[in-house]
């Protein structure tokens, strides 16, 4: 019930500072002294000891407080844990989304924790600890952000914002992703061109938008549509833990969500998840626009 999502959202952001705290002695620990930097499928697909760390943290919490709740985790589903969706009531999380972020020591970096209760995602908790932002959201009861510890304001923040007439006034995130194999590289590059192009000076079917943001983590790009900083996010080769969060708090500021099938192939080692996995999760292409009404973004 909605009271029960509450409580559990409270419990969730206190986690989320909890953990924020730790991802930030993490940096300052990498920083300082240099930290074991794993490559997981190639050299920019890093995880570091405190992604770990940070998800044995965050699991560790949950199973005191919900021992009947599931567990899917970024860090867990690489150690070979990768039970399947049920309806139970599931959390879906990312330790440190933006890991090349937080290896760099560029601040743009976040814990994402979402819940997932049949199949749906309900509740999500994104956290970015070196900018002290908070975002939350719970279906149904609309999203928030809450800046260096304040109250939080109901997203999105502008009272008016408008359905895109085009993608001309857009500024787009867009991420790089970290299969860098020719495929998906021209696919991502394609789109790019697409969007920044000027289809008057020789870029075809170019849409010139205002700009395009490539800032590496996937949550916060969700959370700032929320916000109303960008007007569109779009990604292929997202994994449930990047989005499940952003979904709901993207949803609840009156953003659309969308993912689409068959676009891009990786998905034969992609986590089993149901419902999500079909509608959302396979399909590996991710828009979230800002508000209804634009259909030239369906492109
Ligand atoms: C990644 C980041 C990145 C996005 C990738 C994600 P990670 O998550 O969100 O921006 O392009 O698709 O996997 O590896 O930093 O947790």
């Amino acid at each position: 019930s909605a009271n029960d999502l509450k409580l559990i959202l409270d419990f969730t952001v206190n986690l989320a500072r909890k953990a924020g705290q730790l991802i930030l002695e993490g940096s300052e620990a990498i920083q300082l002294a240099g930290s074991n930097v794993d490559e997981k499928k190639n050299s920019v697909d890093l995880v570091t000891e405190y992604d770990v760390r940070v998800e044995e943290l965050v699991k560790k919490e949950i199973t005191a407080t919900y021992p009947d709740f599931k567990f899917i985790g970024e860090e867990s589903y690489a150690a070979g844990s990768r039970s399947p969706l049920t309806d139970d009531p599931t959390y879906c999380v990312d330790p440190i989304d933006g890991t090349t972020n937080f290896v760099h020591g560029f601040p743009w970096v976040c814990i994402s924790l979402g819940l997932i209760y049949k199949k749906v995602p309900v509740l999500g908790v994104i956290y970015n600890p070196f900018l002290d932002l908070l975002y939350t959201g719970i279906k149904g009861e609309g999203s928030y952000l809450s800046k260096h510890g304040g109250s939080p304001m109901r997203l999105p923040l502008a009272k008016s914002l408008k359905p895109l007439a085009t993608l001309n006034h857009a500024l787009i995130a867009v991420e790089w992703g970290n299969d860098r194999t020719i495929d998906p590289l021209t696919k991502r590059s394609e789109s790019f061109h697409k969007l920044a192009g000027d289809p008057d000076k020789g870029v075809e079917g170019g849409r010139m938008a205002h700009s395009l943001r490539s800032l590496g983590s996937s949550a916060m790009n969700f959370a700032t549509v929320a916000q109303g900083g960008l007007d569109i996010y779009w990604e292929i080769g997202c994994w449930p833990w990047d989005v499940c969060a952003g979904m709901v708090i993207a949803q609840e500021a009156g953003g659309v969500v969308t993912g689409s099938h068959a676009y891009y192939e990786a998905t034969k080692d992609s986590p089993s998840f149901g419902v999500l996995n079909e509608e959302i999760l396979t399909g590996r292409k991710y828009l979230v626009i800002r508000a209804v009404g634009d259909s030239e973004t369906e492109n």
